[in-house]
């Protein structure tokens, strides 16, 4: 069986991803082959190739479809499993295909909720979310701060923390205020200095701030941020720029022992709150697999407004 996917050739961007046809391999035992629905798009399917020393790298974290192979003596990792279950898959490599064949250990049953653009973008932002959440050690009844709020982490963690009775003041942009309400944050939008902004969020949480969290990456956050953070054990940075380390963020990735095992094992918990309808994904747009890279441009901006997916059509398989 043939499929279409994309790859990096090289570290230099967007310049180097390229569209290929190849042969997909046959499910051996532990592993699974998914047709896809969609795939998830993520900032980290650009900024990540950037980083490699191998090439080529296959593109892509997560996945929504159906089962269309199954290794011998093989379940999925939310037991079970039969050709034709609509399923997600995460943490995946080469996922932006049009088939692929996955460890059967990163497959889960879809729920009915949740259509493919949803749930092939649920898990990279939510277990990041709550990554945040654990590393800080944020406790029911704690008020902590997200820049970057109404962002596709930032509302994960919105969520996640309402549902733990966490109290949030979220900073965005002005024409994203909405949004951060709409996820139970208190909303603030950016002003002219980190200084105003400072007060105005201080005054917002009126409580001490537990925990500060980046996910914006913006100098000007970062300065805000520092100026409202009562401990400064408990600032948190998932973009990692020179800034926010200089500044004593600690940063965290999904890569890394310990993150990578809690972000795998906080899945299932995650999978189920989306099916309880307590954690949503708000999905701006989809593209056809073969616009990747105008889907991966949009995502890059920080202006998507949502999450991204891209949908195989008949010539991708
Ligand atoms: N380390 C990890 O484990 C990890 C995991 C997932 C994501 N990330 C990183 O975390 C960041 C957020 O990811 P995401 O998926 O939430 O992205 P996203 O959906 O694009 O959200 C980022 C938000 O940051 C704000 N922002 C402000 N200025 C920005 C700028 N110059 N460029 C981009 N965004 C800007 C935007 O909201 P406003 O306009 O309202 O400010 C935007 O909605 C990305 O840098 C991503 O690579 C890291």
């Amino acid at each position: 069986m043939r499929a279409h996917h994309w790859i990096a050739t090289g570290p230099n961007g967007i310049a180097d991803f390229q569209f290929v046809e190849s042969e997909v391999a046959e499910p051996g035992p532990g592993e699974v082959t998914i047709t896809v629905q969609a795939s998830g798009v993520n900032p980290a399917d650009l900024k990540h190739p950037g980083r490699a020393t191998v090439f080529p790298v296959s593109i892509g974290y997560e996945v929504a479809g159906t089962i269309t192979a199954l290794g011998p003596e093989t379940e999925i990792a939310s037991g079970g499993g039969a050709i034709g279950d609509a399923v997600l898959a995460f943490r995946v490599t080469g996922g932006w295909a049009s088939i692929l064949t996955v460890p059967a250990d990163t497959v889960f049953a879809r729920p009915q909720n949740l259509g493919a653009a949803q749930a092939a973008n649920l898990l990279l932002v939510a277990t990041t979310a709550a990554d945040l959440l654990r590393v800080a050690k944020v406790e029911s009844g704690e008020t902590v701060v997200v820049f970057g709020a109404s962002g596709s982490v930032g509302v994960s963690l919105l969520q996640i923390a309402r549902s733990r009775g966490i109290r949030v003041v979220g900073v965005c942009s002005a024409n994203r205020v909405d949004e951060v309400a709409r996820f139970g944050g208190v909303a603030i939008e950016r002003g002219q200095a980190p200084s105003e902004l400072a007060e105005r969020i201080a005054l917002a949480a009126a409580d001490p701030i537990a925990a500060v969290f980046d996910a914006s990456g913006r100098d000007d956050d970062i300065a805000a941020a520092l100026a409202v953070a009562g401990n400064h054990d408990r600032m948190v940075t998932i973009v990692g720029t020179d800034v926010a380390k200089d500044a004593g963020f600690q940063f965290i990735g999904g890569v890394a022992p310990e993150n990578a095992a809690y972000r795998a094992s906080v899945r299932a918990e995650l999978i189920d709150m989306a099916a309880r309808g307590d954690l949503v994904v708000p999905v701006s747009e989809t593209f056809v697999l073969r616009q990747a890279l105008d889907a991966l441009d949009l995502v890059s901006s920080g202006r998507a407004g949502g999450k991204v997916a891209l949908v195989p059509d008949s010539n991708d398989v």
